[in-house]
């Protein structure tokens, strides 16, 4: 290299120049160019995204309606609307929010702040009665809630608690909120990645944290005993589970804490450590600890449970399944599903309630016009079908 040209290159006015064009260049495509063409490419709305707010005729519907009672009841304060792409809140809420979805939103729901979750992706996460009772007393559902009650979006008279317009306009808007996203957002709820080998061996630590975590959790829906009587019980169809009649093990009530029950108001607890959901799953195992011997003691007549059967395989079979094991069609295809009897047996005496007025909020229907010896061999039947060769007492 020639002298001259190092000289050159020296040059302070040389070196400011290139520095300065180039730190320029480097903001304007960092901070200009790159989020604009973000935009640009996420600003591609799905073919099929009409106005989410109107009708047809372009008339303003429910889902509008409620963003407007949204907005008036100042639900921003404390909610956003926008799933970050950073700090990994997809993990939490789901898919990081598009452009394209705030089209229509004039003015915008961000949100500036988070007292409560984001609510981008709420779409099918919780059920309508959820959001009802929720609405009413956050603590219903959530007993640990800092949320305000909206008790005046209900009517209450000698005929219980109504939703009023508003309520069922704002609950259409929440459950519009990321719906284009929802089948994203159930695999994280709900994802199929917990194998559960076993439960840990019961101590009275575990029992005693599963009670502080199930009054911290549960009680609202399923009330402190667990009767399924607790305060947001006027609002939940299906009602909320009687852990009081039936005998489940460990690992059943594991599994249903993870997935929680779709097309039941009863939330995934996924969200909690493995252990946390252990030490839940033997309080409530504990809290029907006498329903087993109940239902298994009578030593079955052999010639109920055979009778029992076959009334089961002509009217139960189609949606419980052969023994007791629900077909995978089903348990997809019904929403709650069906329930599995080999994991699970229940007192007699609700066997037979449940087959006389089946559970209002599901398809199981009632089935009280069957002769009553047919209710009682069904009672012995059901209770034959429990595994209890794999659920063994433990002390
Ligand atoms: C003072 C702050 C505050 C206000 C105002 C508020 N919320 Fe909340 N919200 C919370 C907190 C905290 C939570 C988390 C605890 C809970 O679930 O109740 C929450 C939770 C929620 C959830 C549950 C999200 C989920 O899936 O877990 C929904 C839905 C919700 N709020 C809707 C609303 C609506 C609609 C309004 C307005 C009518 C509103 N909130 C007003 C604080 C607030
Ligand atoms: C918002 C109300 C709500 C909350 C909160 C709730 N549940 Fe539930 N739970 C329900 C409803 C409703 C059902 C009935 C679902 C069905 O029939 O499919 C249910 C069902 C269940 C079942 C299934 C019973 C069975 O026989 O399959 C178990 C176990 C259970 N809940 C335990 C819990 C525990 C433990 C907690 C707290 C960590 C909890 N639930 C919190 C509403 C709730
Ligand atoms: C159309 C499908 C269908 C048929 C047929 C059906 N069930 Fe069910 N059954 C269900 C569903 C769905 C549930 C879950 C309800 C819920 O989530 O609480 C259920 C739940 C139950 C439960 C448990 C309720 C609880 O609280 O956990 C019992 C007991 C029961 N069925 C018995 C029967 C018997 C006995 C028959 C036949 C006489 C029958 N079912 C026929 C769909 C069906």
């Amino acid at each position: 290299m020639s002298n001259e040209k190092a000289v050159v290159a020296e040059k302070p006015m040389f070196v400011l120049t290139v520095a300065g064009l180039g730190f320029f260049l480097l903001s304007f495509v960092g901070m200009g160019l790159g989020p604009w063409l973000g935009l640009e490419l996420g600003m591609e709305p799905p073919e099929e995204f009409v106005n989410p707010y109107e009708d047809e005729a372009g008339e303003i519907n429910a889902i509008g309606r409620g963003r407007k009672v949204y907005i008036r009841e100042a639900c921003w304060h404390c909610h956003s609307q926008f799933v970050r792409p950073v700090a990994n809140e997809e993990f939490r809420y789901g898919p990081v929010s598009q452009a394209w979805e705030y089209m229509y939103d004039v003015p915008n729901t961000f949100g500036t702040r988070r007292i409560g979750p984001d609510l981008a992706r709420e779409a099918g996460r919780r059920s309508d009665d959820w959001h009802f009772a929720h609405l009413w007393n956050p603590r219903s559902t959530v007993p640990a809630s800092i949320m305000p009650k909206y008790k005046w979006l209900f009517t209450e008279s000698a005929d219980g608690i109504e939703p009023t317009q508003d309520a069922q306009d704002l609950v259409a808007y929440l459950q519009y909120l990321g719906i284009n996203f929802k089948q994203d957002v159930r695999r994280q709820v709900w994802p199929e990645r917990v194998v559960v080998s076993g439960a840990p061996v019961t101590t009275p630590e575990a029992g005693r944290r599963g009670e502080e975590l199930f009054n911290k959790y549960c009680t609202g829906c399923h009330g402190e005993s667990g009767n399924g009587q607790g305060m947001a019980s006027p609002f939940l169809k299906p009602s909320a589970a009687d852990l009081t009649t039936r005998y489940l093990p460990r690992e059943e009530v594991f599994r249903i804490l993870f997935m929680g029950s779709e097309g039941s108001s009863m939330p995934s607890f996924s969200e909690l450590t493995e252990k946390d959901l252990w030490a839940i799953s033997q309080h409530v195992h504990y809290i029907g600890r006498d329903v087993r011997a109940e239902a298994l003691k009578p030593a079955a007549n052999a010639q109920l449970v055979a009778r029992g059967r076959e009334v089961y395989d002509r009217s139960c079979k189609s949606c419980h399944g052969e023994d007791g094991l629900v077909p995978e069609i089903m348990e997809k295809a019904l929403k709650p599903a069906p329930k599995h009897f080999r994991d699970r047996v229940y007192q007699p005496a609700y066997v037979r309630k449940v087959i006389d007025e089946g559970r209002p909020g599901t398809t199981m229907a009632s089935f009280a016009h069957l002769p009553s010896e047919d209710k009682d061999a069904l009672v012995a039947y059901l209770a034959s079908l429990f595994d209890a060769d794999k659920y063994k007492e433990k002390p």
